[in-house]
């Protein structure tokens, strides 16, 4: 995984990254994004999984459904990138499990993971930014009926926390980790002016902790996702090689394949140029016993 960081630019460095498909890539990720429109708690059916899948919708066609409320003046319907909801499903949440969301906001994995649960377990919407566990609470307060509330715990901690705090607590986390986000930073030309080689790297740093203390965190026979937005190995099949070298003796990997997304050495990754969703990467572990 060594890669010239020195002096390339945003567009050199993904180019080498990409080399055969960086032209492609860079135009899906700078067109609109696709999203689709989910069904929220029960509200009635918009649109069904297959429906998403080959012909994924754009918000401002939609953006009106997804703001009906229903009689007890609940959201119906979440925008969402569909390669996120399949990630949330990824994780496998079963009714009354404990599970931890570690870096949940603005909360549309954590609405999936909640509707997985049924009506008994817990969920931790854990969220270290208080503007954005603002946002998380108020798509809380906006989506979630009042009988399920008390199934969820929205917490501040610095997930690197969780694995000293509450060792072996939870039967699945979720780490859908902080990243490079290369469609954010395409689109905007101060992010953009900012960017250097060194983030992916320093992220890279920043996501094997988390995913680490994901690991501490899950009890054993668990399930923990690790998953991003990015397009960067580094930050991707990197974390999950340096995590499977240095914590074999904890955890193995689970390896599946998805209809929309294309496997990678360790995981799973949609592409937007190729899936027409996405950019996100997953990667499934099993806590040993
Ligand atoms: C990719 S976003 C999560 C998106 C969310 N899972 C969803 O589906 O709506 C990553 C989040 O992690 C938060 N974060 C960054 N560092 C963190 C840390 N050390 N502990 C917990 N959360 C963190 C960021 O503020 C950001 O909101």
């Amino acid at each position: 995984m060594a890669h010239k960081t020195k002096t390339l630019n945003f567009d050199e460095f993904y180019q080498d990254l990409y080399p055969m498909i960086w032209d492609q890539l860079k135009e899906a990720l700078l067109a609109d994004e696709k999203q689709m429109i989910r069904n929220c708690f029960g509200a009635p059916q918009v649109i069904t999984q297959q429906t998403v899948a080959n012909q994924p919708l754009y918000e401002s066609s939609l953006g009106k459904l997804s703001h009906s409320k229903n009689s007890d003046h609940l959201r119906q319907y979440y925008i969402m990138d569909p390669a996120s909801y399949y990630c949330a499903h990824f994780l496998g949440a079963k009714t009354g499990e404990v599970i931890l969301d570690m870096c949940a906001a603005p909360g549309g994995k954590s609405l999936i993971i909640l509707e997985k649960l049924g009506n008994s377990g817990q969920l931790w919407a854990n969220e270290i930014s208080k503007s954005r566990r603002e946002r998380l609470t108020q798509v809380i307060r906006d989506y979630v009926p009042h009988t399920l509330r008390e199934l969820i715990f929205v917490k501040g901690k610095d997930g690197l926390q969780y694995g000293i705090q509450l060792p072996e607590h939870f039967d699945r986390v979720l780490v859908d980790a902080p990243c490079s986000s290369e469609r954010h930073v395409l689109k905007n030309p101060e992010e953009l002016k900012k960017w250097g080689p060194k983030r992916t790297k320093k992220l890279a740093g920043i996501q094997y902790g988390l995913l680490c203390s994901a690991a501490l965190a899950c009890k054993q026979g668990g399930t923990i996702v690790y998953s991003t937005c990015s397009l960067s190995p580094l930050e991707n099949d990197g974390v999950v090689e340096k995590f499977l070298k240095k914590k074999s003796d904890q955890v193995e990997l689970v390896q599946e394949s998805h209809q929309y997304f294309s496997q990678t050495e360790y995981g799973l990754i949609s592409l937007p140029h190729e899936h027409k969703i996405g950019p996100i990467y997953m990667a499934k572990f099993l806590k040993k016993n």
